[in-house]
């Protein structure tokens, strides 16, 4: 594995590579995702393989201009009104953190789609990620740089530490900005769906297309009856075992040794440390996800943070909800399904 910058020259040098099949994790507004040639079948095998992720569970194909749609996607096979969601949501919120799920093209590989009719498409908001896709082949397969079931990395070493040799290049940018994964919306059918939430709120999508039915793999019993393959109960989770709590309960619990808790904002942490359990074996382990109660700040450090507290060797996290409007129903999306996973664990 090899580090690039972002530099021209290093983007260049990692489309090239993705054009002959190699592996190149890359920052995007979101989380980094691990990239191969979206119509190249042993780079998709080494995607599966590199991530152990199952064949069931269909890529994104990420492109950077418009006009690329047309080579996975096929609009014409939607009804008028599909198309017409299809034009607004691209005009409005492309290039930004929405996935949409669309009618597949014949030539799209079963294997970036596991054999489903359709195909998830995004045109990340990263201008890195967009000169890689342009100069490489225009459509790269590509899910979260980690391995399967666990955190999405908002940082280049992340991707380091979890994948190390099974990525051939990583393009270091930075955190990423959104710190959540995108919004995944089912375009496909008549009744739009929300089969993830992620960095583009329900609330932006249903002021533009009026309402969407959402799928909630965590309110039903099991997994088998998943509308989207990758909508796992048990996913994005720490390997520390966590336990989530309503907005404000989290405060009036005193910690016990080898815990750590992690609050919304920074008052409800500070007021918490300031009831006395600021001291001892619990210096260090109290962490906040946002200075200022906002929902976008705490999106983008919640990964991050969380990989922190898993490099603790905490016995359990204890963390807090988020208010459930707009980036903070993603939130805690996030952290339920993290809560789940400890659950399937016992
Ligand atoms: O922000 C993101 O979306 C990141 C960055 C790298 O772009 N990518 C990402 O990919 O999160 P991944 O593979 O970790 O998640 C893709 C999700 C999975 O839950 C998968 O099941 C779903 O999208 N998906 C992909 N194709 C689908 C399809 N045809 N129908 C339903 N769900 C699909
Ligand atoms: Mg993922």
């Amino acid at each position: 594995m090899k580090y690039l910058t972002s530099s021209d020259g290093d983007i260049a040098l990692a489309a090239a590579a993705l054009a002959a099949g190699k592996l190149v994790a890359f920052p995007t507004e979101t989380v980094y995702g691990l990239g191969g040639d979206a119509f190249n079948p042993q780079a998709l095998a080494r995607i599966f393989e590199a991530k152990n992720r199952p064949r069931f569970d269909p890529l994104i194909i990420h492109i950077a201009e418009k006009g690329a749609l047309e080579k996975i996607a096929d609009p014409g096979a939607l009804d008028s009104e599909g198309r017409e969601r299809l034009a607004l949501l691209a005009a409005r919120l492309w290039p930004g953190p929405l996935t949409l799920i669309l009618p597949k093209k014949k030539a799209v590989p079963d294997l970036a789609t596991s054999g489903l009719p359709t195909a998830a498409v995004r045109f990340p908001d990263h201008q890195t990620a967009q000169k890689l896709i342009l100069l490489s082949t225009g459509a790269v397969a590509a899910p979260s740089a980690n391995p399967f079931g666990y955190l999405s990395p908002t940082r280049a070493e992340h991707v380091r530490e979890q994948l190390g040799d099974k990525t051939d290049f990583i393009i270091d940018g930075g955190k990423t900005k959104v710190g959540l994964e995108s919004t995944v919306l089912d375009i496909s059918s008549s009744q739009a769906r929300l089969l993830r939430p992620g960095g583009c709120s329900l609330e932006q999508i249903e002021a533009l297309i009026g309402r969407v039915a959402v799928f909630s793999p965590l309110s039903s019993d099991s997994d088998a009856g998943r509308s989207s393959p990758g909508q796992l109960k048990s996913h994005y989770a720490p390997r520390t075992p966590l336990v989530l709590y309503a907005p404000g309960r989290l405060g009036s619990l005193a910690p016990k040794g080898g815990e750590g808790f992690l609050f919304f904002d920074r008052s409800s942490c500070g007021a918490w440390l300031a009831a006395g359990n600021a001291g001892g074996a619990n210096r260090g382990k109290a962490f906040f996800l946002s200075e200022t109660g906002r929902a976008a700040e705490a999106a983008a450090n919640l990964f991050d943070i969380l990989h922190k507290m898993d490099d603790l060797g905490l016995s359990l996290i204890r963390a807090e909800e988020a208010p459930p409007e707009g980036l903070g129903a993603a939130i805690n999306d996030r952290l339920r399904r993290a809560e789940a996973a400890g659950e399937c664990r016992c």
